[in-house]
C-alpha cells in the first residue's frame, strides 16, 4: 500500500488512477484530478504550476511517490524541485525534459547521436523558412519549438499553405513564444507508431505501443488534435521492429542523455513514422501519452506501481511480458475542437455502458449531480477485446449508449 500523488487532470490521469487502485490498496491523490479520478481517491485542488505548495503537500500527507501526468510541469522542472526537497517523483528533469519541450533540441539532438529521422532545418523567420522549403521540397512540415500541446505542426503541400502557416507562426503568433523558432522538416510518408518505453537513466523496458488518431475527423481529415482515439497495440509491433527500435532509437537516447548529464529517468513516449519496416522519430515525448496511456495501461503485464518502482531504483528491465488481446479508445469531444468549443454542455446515459467497459473522465466537471463537459476533449470510452474488432465494436455499441448532444467523435478508430 503506497500514498500517490498523481499530477494532471485528463484522462491519461484518470487511466493512471485507475490502473494503480486496481493493482492495491493504494491510496491516490490527484492534483487536480476530475470526476473520475474523484471516485477513486481524493482530488486536491492545487496548480501543477506551484510546486512549492505540491511539495508541501507531498511532505504533510506522507505522499510515498508522485507521478507527473502532463509535459508542462515536467518542462517546468517540477522533478528537480521534488527530488531538491527529498520527495520522490517519477518523470524525467528539465534537462531531460527539453527531449519534448524544444523540438529543435530534440532534433539537434537526434542528429549528433545518428538516430533516424526527417531532414530538418532550424529556422526563426520567413526567409529562413522560405530557404528551408526550397532545400527540402513540398510537402514541408512546419513545427513550433516549444510545447503547444499537440497543435503546433502544420503540414503544408502547396506554397500558400506555407505562406497561411508562416502568418500563423510570425503574424497571428497563434503559438506564442512556442513559435518564435521552429523546426521544418521533411514530410515522411509511412504509417504512425508510438512506442513507450519505462526508462531508468541507463536501461528499458518497452511497456507498450499504440496508434494514435490525431486528425479531428474520420479518414483522417481535419485539423491536428491532441489525439481522438488509439488502438494497442500498434499493428505494427513485430518483435524485429521493436528489436530494431530499441536498438536504433530508445537505447542511443538513453546513451546520449546519459553522456550528457542528464539521465534519461520516466517513460519516453517515442512518436514514430515506420516507412518499409524501418522506424523514423516524428517527435520524442517525456511522458505517457494521452490517450493512448488508456489503451496501454489496460494491457499492462506488471503491476504499474512495481514497474514506476523498478526505474526509479535503477532495476528496468523487468518481466513485463504485455498482455494479449487489444485495447481501444475514442475520445469523445466538444463541437468545433481543437478550435473554438462551447462549455458546460451536459452529458448523460453513462449508467448504460457495459461493465467492462471503462470511462475515463478528461474535460469534465459535476454541478448538482449533472455531469458537464469542461474542456476539448470530454470522455474517453475504452473497450478491451481479445481481438481488435471485438474491442471495437463494444466501444462503439457503448459510445451510441451515451448522451452528448454537443460532442462528437471520430466512427474509425479501429478500423
Ligand atoms: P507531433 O506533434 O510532432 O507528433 O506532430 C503531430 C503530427 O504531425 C504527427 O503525428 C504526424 O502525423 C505529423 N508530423 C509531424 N512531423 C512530421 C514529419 N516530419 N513528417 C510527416 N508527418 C509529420
Ligand atoms: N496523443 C498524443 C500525445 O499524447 O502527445
Amino acid at each position: 500500500m503506497a500514498r500517490i500523488l498523481i499530477i494532471g487532470s485528463g484522462g491519461r490521469e484518470h487511466a493512471l488512477a485507475w490502473s494503480l487502485a486496481g493493482e492495491a490498496r493504494h491510496e491516490i491523490y490527484c492534483a487536480p484530478g476530475n470526476p473520475g479520478t474523484a471516485r477513486l481517491g481524493t482530488n486536491v485542488s492545487l496548480d501543477n504550476g506551484d510546486h512549492q505548495a505540491l511539495i508541501e503537500f507531498a511532505r504533510s500527507e506522507r505522499i510515498d511517490l508522485t507521478i507527473v501526468g502532463p509535459e508542462a510541469p515536467l518542462a517546468a522542472g517540477i522533478v528537480d524541485d521534488f527530488q531538491g526537497s527529498n520527495q520522490k517523483i517519477f518523470g524525467p528533469g528539465r534537462a531531460a525534459a527539453q527531449l519534448e519541450a524544444s523540438k529543435l533540441f530534440a532534433r539537434q539532438f537526434m542528429h549528433e547521436y545518428r538516430i533516424p529521422q526527417p531532414a530538418y532545418m532550424p529556422c526563426s523567420n520567413r526567409e529562413e523558412v522560405w530557404a528551408a522549403v526550397e532545400q527540402l521540397g513540398l510537402p514541408v512540415v512546419l513545427k513550433a519549438d516549444g510545447l503547444a500541446a499537440g497543435k503546433g505542426v502544420i503540414v503544408c503541400h502547396s506554397e500558400s499553405e506555407v505562406e497561411a502557416a508562416l502568418a500563423r507562426f510570425f503574424d497571428d503568433r497563434s503559438f506564442g513564444d512556442a513559435g518564435r523558432s521552429l523546426s521544418v522538416e521533411e514530410c515522411l510518408v509511412g504509417t504512425e507508431m508510438s512506442v513507450f518505453a519505462l526508462c531508468d537513466g541507463k536501461n528499458f523496458n518497452i511497456i507498450g505501443t499504440a496508434q494514435d488518431y490525431k486528425r479531428a475527423y474520420d479518414g483522417d481529415q481535419g485539423p491536428n488534435t491532441g489525439g481522438m482515439g488509439s488502438i494497442a497495440p500498434s499493428r505494427l509491433a513485430s518483435a524485429d521492429l521493436l528489436e530494431e527500435i530499441s536498438a536504433t532509437i530508445i537505447q542511443p537516447t538513453l546513451d546520449g542523455m546519459r553522456q550528457r548529464g542528464s539521465p534519461y529517468v520516466g517513460v519516453l513516449y517515442a512518436g514514430l513514422m515506420i516507412i518499409d519496416n524501418e522506424p523514423f522519430v516524428i517527435e520524442f515525448n517525456v511522458r505517457m501519452g494521452d490517450p493512448e496511456t488508456q489503451v496501454v495501461l489496460p494491457l499492462l503485464g506488471s503491476p504499474l506501481y512495481d514497474l514506476i518502482d523498478a526505474a526509479l531504483e535503477g532495476h528496468v528491465p523487468v518481466d513485463n511480458r504485455v498482455k494479449q488481446g487489444a485495447a481501444i479508445s475514442v475520445v469523445l469531444a466538444a463541437k468545433g475542437y481543437p478550435g473554438q468549443y462551447k462549455k458546460g454542455l451536459p452529458i448523460t446515459g453513462l449508467g448504460n455502458l457495459d461493465d467492462d467497459v471503462i470511462l475515463f473522465h478528461a474535460g469534465t466537471r459535476e454541478e448538482n449531480g449533472q455531469l458537464l463537459s469542461s474542456g476539448g476533449r470530454v470522455l474517453n470510452v475504452v473497450a478491451t477485446g481479445d481481438n481488435l474488432n471485438d474491442a471495437a465494436r463494444q466501444v462503439y455499441e457503448n459510445c451510441a449508449r451515451i448522451d452528448f448532444p454537443g460532442g462528437f467523435h471520430r466512427k474509425d478508430i479501429g478500423g
